[in-house]
């Protein structure tokens, strides 16, 4: 059985397949493709789009979906339940296991006491791996291909989890990147030098004005308020809001995308500007996810 715990599992031919069977299945829906199957999805923390695509995505493949929204309501959350005995018991219950937990490493943990696959809807700071699948899916449907393209990525690319496994996966397309954000929340040095052993062409930047015209992809991200006094999120933030006059040189096919939830970071104007892309985004969640669970449970890896 295959875990999807980290980007970093699948390869690029496995990336390949998952994002031409999204677009089959948005072209195409399978409403009997998972019949008579049980699917678990357990968040042990707050989800909009996760939670709900992925459960989506079971549904209307015909599947059927168990678990909870509130991981602090179970055994485990009021009881002192370890995760591997619930784990134990959830996967005797369903098909695959779908998980969300805040700390690093725990769907990995997961992966070692489950009977059946365990896919990762995010831990911690580390890993979304799903959100990365329906980014590349949005990437290549809105540009007709991965390779060689060029991408910025503004706002806080220190703990943004869906910025380092994107830019893992890009690099697997030969993208050039471009870091827009104040030191304070630079890329981590460990992924960078990833980075340019693969041969890969990055660059650092303090506006997005700097960059914007030379962009295929614009992947925004929030600036997590919560980590610092207010003085000092308004210095960081301030060049990393974008607005529509920021857009008036950008290359025609040029894509703004977000992983959502949007603080204010993206003024609300852009939302009809035709460079505008994150909620169609959003939206590709339900595709991406079902495409690894068809493929996750129809055995169809190992291309
Ligand atoms: N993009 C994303 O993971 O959103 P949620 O936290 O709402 O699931």
């Amino acid at each position: 059985q295959r875990h999807i715990i980290s980007i970093a599992d699948l390869c690029r031919a496995e990336l390949e397949l998952i994002i031409d069977t999204a677009g089959r299945l948005k072209a195409t829906p399978q409403p009997t493709l998972l019949k008579n199957k049980v699917i678990a999805s357990c968040f042990f923390e707050a989800s909009t789009r996760t939670r709900l695509s992925f459960e989506s995505a079971v549904q209307r493949l015909g599947g059927n979906v168990i678990g909870f929204a509130d991981g602090g309501n179970t055994s485990l959350g009021k009881k002192g339940e370890t995760l591997a005995d619930s784990v134990r018991i959830i996967s005797s219950y369903s098909d695959a296991f779908f998980m969300r937990h805040p700390k690093e490493g725990a769907a990995r943990l997961a992966s070692e006491f489950s009977s059946v696959p365990v896919i990762n809807g995010g831990d911690g700071a580390n890993q979304h791996p799903t959100q990365t699948l329906l980014d590349l899916f949005t990437i290549y449907e809105t540009q007709g291909s991965l390779e060689g393209l060029k991408v910025a990525f503004v706002g806080d690319l220190k703990y943004g989890r869906t910025v380092h496994s994107l830019a893992q996966a890009l690099s697997l397309f030969g993208c050039q990147f471009y870091f827009v954000a104040p030191q304070a929340l630079a890329m981590p040095d460990y992924l960078i030098d990833e980075l340019r052993e693969k041969g890969i062409a990055c660059s650092f930047h303090q506006s997005i004005e700097e960059v914007v015209d030379e962009l295929d992809i614009l992947y925004m991200t929030r600036v997590q308020k919560e980590r610092f006094d207010e003085t000092e999120y308004q210095y960081l933030r301030s060049g990393f809001v974008l607005n529509t006059d920021m857009l008036a040189n950008a290359k025609k096919n040029l894509k703004v995308l977000h992983p959502l939830p949007r603080i204010d970071e993206i003024d609300i104007a852009v939302d009809s500007n035709p460079h505008a892309y994150y909620f169609e985004q959003a939206r590709n969640g339900v595709f991406a996810r079902q495409a690894l669970l068809a493929l996750v449970l129809t055995n169809h890896f190992g291309v």
